[in-house]
C-alpha cells in the first residue's frame, strides 16, 4: 500500500489526476473504473484540463462506473450517469459508447447486474479503479454488512448513506433506497486501485479502513488485501494516523 499525503483537496485532486492520466498515457486503451461523489469532482476537473491541454488522450479509453441508483434514468440530474456525463465525459474526448454505468431503469435489475459483471470481464478487467469512501466505510455502494458481497448486485442503502447523499436531492424522501453496485470481488480484481479521501469528517473511517480489522462491517477495509493499492488523501483525512 502506498499512502500519498496531500496538503488539501486541491492537492489531492491534482495528484490523483496525475496517477489516472499516467495510466492512460501508459496504456491508451486501458479500462478505467470510475466513481462519483464530491471527492472525485476535483479530480475530473483536473483531467478535463489535462485533456484540453493535449496532455492526455481519452479516445481509446473504456470506462466502467461503480454504481447507479435504482429508479433514476440517465437524464435525471442526480443519476450517476448524468454526473459522469456532465462532470467528465462530455468535456473530454472519450467516446461515449465506450463509457458504462449500470442501468438503474433496467426492467430486470438482477439481469442488469449479471450483464454488467459480464461486461467487465469482456473488457478484460479493470486496469485502474478509482474509489471514494463513504462515511460508513462503503466503497461503491457496498454497505456495511456481515459478509462481503462479491459481484455486481442490487443493494438496499443504509439510512446513514441516504442521509449523507440527501444533500444532493431536494429532500431525503427523494433519495432512492436502492442501487446497483459492483461487488467487492469486482472491485478487488482491478489490477490497481486508487482510493481518494478528503476532509476531517472521513479521518476516523479512513483509519479503520487502512489499519483496522478487515471486516465487512467496514467494507473498504478489504482494500488492505489488495496487492496494488494507492491512497491519495489530504492531511485532514489522514489526521488520525
Ligand atoms: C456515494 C458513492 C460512493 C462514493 C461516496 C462518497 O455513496 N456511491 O462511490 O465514494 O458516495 O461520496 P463523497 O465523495 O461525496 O463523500
Amino acid at each position: 500500500m502506498i499512502i500519498i499525503n496531500t496538503k488539501n483537496y486541491e492537492d489531492m485532486s491534482r495528484k490523483a489526476a496525475n496517477i489516472l492520466s499516467a495510466q492512460v498515457i501508459l496504456k491508451h486503451n486501458c479500462v478505467l473504473g470510475l466513481a462519483t461523489g464530491s471527492t472525485v469532482e476535483g479530480i475530473y476537473k483536473q483531467l478535463i484540463m489535462m485533456n484540453q491541454n493535449g496532455d492526455v488522450d481519452f479516445s481509446g479509453v473504456r470506462s466502467v462506473n461503480l454504481d447507479e441508483y435504482v429508479g433514476l434514468a440517465g437524464d435525471h440530474n442526480q443519476s450517476y450517469r448524468y454526473f459522469m456525463d456532465t462532470n467528465l465525459f462530455n468535456q473530454i474526448n472519450i467516446h461515449i459508447d465506450n463509457t458504462n454505468v449500470p442501468d438503474g431503469m433496467a426492467a430486470d435489475i438482477e439481469a442488469e447486474c449479471i450483464r454488467y459483471e459480464n461486461l467487465i470481464k469482456e473488457l478484460g478487467g479493470i486496469d485502474l479503479q478509482l474509489l471514494g469512501l463513504g462515511h460508513n466505510g462503503h466503497i461503491g455502494f457496498n454497505e456495511p454488512d456481515d459478509y462481503f458481497p462479491l459481484l455486481t448486485h442490487r443493494v438496499q442503502l443504509k439510512e446513514s448513506t441516504i442521509k449523507a447523499n440527501s444533500r444532493f436531492f431536494e429532500n431525503e424522501d427523494q433519495v432512492p433506497r436502492e442501487a446497483i453496485t459492483m461487488g467487492i470481488k469486482s472491485i478487488m480484481q482491478a489490477k490497481r486501485i486508487l482510493l481518494c479521501v478528503s476532509g476531517e469528517a472521513k479521518a476516523e473511517i479512513l483509519k479503520k479502513v487502512l489499519s483496522g480489522p478487515v471486516t465487512p462491517e467496514v467494507p473498504g477495509s478489504i482494500l488492505q488485501l489488495h496487492p496494488n493499492l494507492t491512497v491519495v488523501a489530504d492531511e485532514a483525512a489522514l489526521s488520525r494516523f
